[in-house]
């Protein structure tokens, strides 16, 4: 662990974490940019989730949601995760959680979410009036081309995933509440973004402007890296439990 991260860490009180899919990854999500697997490797994701490919094939997008929805409910949060939600319990730290992620692995590794600045991938909701469906995903041994999504109670529109798709603006509240609490950090851990998609990828360079440390955790290169004052080319699942086990010697030591 570079030494600069844990002299950052240790006297952070206000932590403010902005994931991407990246922190997924070893969970057996894949992220966008990484290349598709099975039925759709053929397709670009950044297609798919787009409301013309909505208005065009309803039936084909609902098909590709349900299938991630799939491999999110068959996977299972990592140490990272964990190691996060630790964190946030931590006596005098309060550690924020913004994620660009749609699913739910930060809730069910115990985290709280402030913002899930692209929506998620269970809250369901009408496509014609908009309102919240309790409709669910059907469960999908294998893969589909095509499936109809379910219909609104209320009107007999297309229910579509609560996500953000391209070209749609983010949730108003879940954007503020992460820029206030970036803005606000004494320290901000951005882990797993490309860091190309905006306004979310703004966040750190908000918190830089306002001379907050930002600490980037990725095994590669990204749009982050020139502006994080450290770079840790390091997976969420090592790099994570690593930095809270830190914390947690030097606290029982200090005992
Ligand atoms: P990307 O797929 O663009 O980037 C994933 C990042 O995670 C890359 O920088 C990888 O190097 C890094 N990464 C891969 N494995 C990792 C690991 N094990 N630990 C840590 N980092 C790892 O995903 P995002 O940056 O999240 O938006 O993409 C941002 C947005 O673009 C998504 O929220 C989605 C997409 O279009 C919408 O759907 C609106």
């Amino acid at each position: 662990m570079p030494p600069a991260v844990l002299d950052l860490a240790r006297p952070a009180r206000r932590v403010c974490v902005l994931t991407g899919a990246g922190m997924s990854a070893e969970s057996g999500i894949p992220t966008f940019r990484d290349a598709q697997v099975g039925l759709w490797e053929r397709f670009d994701p950044l297609e798919l989730a787009t409301l013309s490919a909505w208005a065009s094939d309803p039936g084909q997008v609902w098909a590709w949601y349900a299938w991630r929805a799939g491999l999110v409910a068959g996977a299972r949060p990592h140490a990272g995760h964990r190691a996060l939600a630790r964190w946030q319990r931590r006596p005098g730290v309060d550690l924020t959680v913004a994620t660009q992620n749609v699913d739910d692995l930060h809730e069910r590794a115990g985290s709280d979410v402030l913002a899930h600045l692209h929506g998620s991938l269970f809250v369901l909701r009408c496509s014609a009036c908009d309102r919240a469906s309790d409709a669910s995903y059907p469960v999908m041994p294998e893969p589909v081309a095509r499936l109809d999504p379910p219909t609104c109670t209320s009107c007999g529109g297309p229910v579509r995933p609560g996500v953000v798709w391209f070209g749609e603006a983010l949730p108003e509240d879940d954007f503020l509440s992460a820029v206030d609490a970036a803005q606000a950090a004494d320290l901000v851990l951005v882990v797993g973004t490309s860091g190309i998609v905006h306004p979310a990828a703004t966040l750190p360079h908000l918190a830089g402007a306002r001379g907050v440390p930002v600490v980037e955790v990725n095994p590669r290169e990204s749009a982050v890296s020139e502006a994080a004052d450290e770079v840790w080319r390091a997976t969420a699942a090592t790099a994570l439990p690593a930095l809270v086990e830190a914390l947690d010697d030097e606290r029982e030591a200090s005992r």
